[in-house]
């Protein structure tokens, strides 16, 4: 019977553990979870959601500060058009995380960052390039290139000189998405290196409707296989989404994944950045308490735990400090919600917004609770402990779970009281 250890993930010459931690924003999917991914030789993400406001609290900065002081005159303003990011403290926050994350990297593996494009930032196209750009300065191994379809992503990087050398993927959920990736991208000569196929039970963000259960992983990815092939492109095929144990890992390995990408049983790993009692949350919930949703400013459905804080909050927009979804002109669906609501209940001081969240405040609060549809199994990956709370695990052991393990087994960790 294989196990995942049977099979490695090649980036030419070069093999790894073919396992990947999916990036989790904000700072969820923390460095010290990625370096342990690329310590036992598989492959880590960070994030670069919200990177000013993750490099304030890991190393002290006060870029948060500083934005809000600038804008403070405009927070009774509905019109954000004038909150701008400065583009060299973007630069400089992705610099701090990206080179002291590379710094720590120890073993085989490779730490890449998940860049979302659906953070447009009042600046779509100028604050990306930032963004991508100095993650490659800071030396980061690769960009895997997330919510979005990314048709002008690898042209925002062409002149850079780590273009050709850095490793480049991008998320996808079905053929057409990469078939448009492809085209678009076709006369820079640059294919991508990887290609993660994210099915409908991932957390955060879907690629997917309203009718996001019809589809199935398993028939997406060969989908995305069979095209490969036909095209005679050969670029690694990276499954992604409701993975739970190292037998699934392995049936996606044998039908010609190169790797899988993997996130929900790390989110209760004691390297994984949710408060503890947030991973509480995670472990006790049962399948009724997961819920996908349209509350997202982003358009696009998005899975959580129906129990987030973040659920029918209505506080105000805090564009000034945040502000990563206004669009190019400064608009945001919350914002748009809020106000109606506003408007509608002028005397009433706890506002309630049911339709949209205010998804900047909310997940950097961690009081937004997305998670992948497995969830209501990570009980059954540890211990109970006498107080009725349970155990956390070390990113190492679920990583290596996934490795050795098989017959849909978890192993679960060696009991320690607390
Ligand atoms: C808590 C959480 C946050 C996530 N945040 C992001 C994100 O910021 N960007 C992204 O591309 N994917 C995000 N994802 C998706 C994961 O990177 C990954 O592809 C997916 O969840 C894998 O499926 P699994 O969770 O069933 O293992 C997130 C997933 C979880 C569970």
């Amino acid at each position: 019977m294989k196990r995942v250890d049977d099979f490695r993930l090649m980036f030419g010459k070069k093999e790894y553990v073919p396992i990947m931690i999916g990036g989790m924003g904000v700072d969820i999917s923390t460095a010290e979870l990625a370096l342990e991914a690329a310590r036992l030789g598989g492959i880590g993400h960070i994030s670069d959601a919200m990177v000013p406001d993750v490099s304030d609290r890991r190393y002290h900065t006060t870029f948060v500060k500083t934005k809000l002081k600038l804008y403070k005159h405009n927070i009774n303003n509905s019109d954000k058009s004038s909150v701008q990011f400065d583009l060299g403290v973007l630069a400089e926050a992705t610099r701090r995380h990206v080179e002291s994350t590379m710094t720590a990297r120890r073993g085989d593996g490779l730490i890449f960052v998940n860049c979302m494009e659906k953070l447009t930032m009042n600046a779509p196209r100028e604050t990306l390039q930032v963004r991508m750009a100095s993650a490659l300065d800071a030396g980061i191994d690769g960009i895997t290139l997330s919510a979005g379809l990314h048709l002008g992503s690898f042209g925002l990087l062409e002149s850079h000189p780590r273009f050709r050398d850095a490793k480049l993927g991008i998320i996808v959920s079905s053929v057409r998405a990469l078939q448009l990736f492809l085209r678009k991208n076709a006369k820079l000569n640059r294919l991508p290196d990887y290609v993660i196929v994210e099915g409908p039970l991932a957390g955060g963000h879907l690629g997917f409707g309203a009718d996001w259960a019809q589809y199935n992983l398993a028939v997406i990815t060969a989908e995305v296989i069979a095209y490969l092939k036909t095209e005679q492109l050969s670029i690694p095929v990276i499954a992604a989404g409701g993975i739970f144990t190292g037998s699934d890992a392995v049936s996606f390995l044998e039908t010609g994944s190169a790797a899988v990408q993997v996130a929900t049983r790390f989110t209760v790993a004691d390297e994984c950045g949710l408060p503890k009692k947030v991973k509480q949350e995670y472990f006790k919930a049962s399948e009724d308490d997961i819920v996908v949703n349209t509350i997202s400013p982003t358009g696009y459905p998005m899975r959580m735990l129906k129990g987030s804080p973040a659920i029918g909050a209505g506080i105000r927009p805090n564009c000034e400090a945040y502000g990563y979804l206004l669009d190019g002109s400064g608009n945001c669906a919350y914002i748009t919600a809020y106000n109606r609501e506003l408007a509608l209940n002028p005397d009433i001081k706890t506002l309630s917004v049911l339709d949209k969240t205010c998804l900047c405040t909310q997940m950097r609060n961690f009081n937004l609770w997305t998670c992948g549809q497995t969830t209501y199994r990570l009980k059954d990956t540890t211990r109970r402990l006498e107080d009725g709370s349970y155990q956390s695990l070390s990113a190492e052991h679920i990583f290596k779970d996934y490795q050795f393990s098989t017959d849909q087994k978890v192993v679960l960790p060696d009991l320690v009281q607390s």
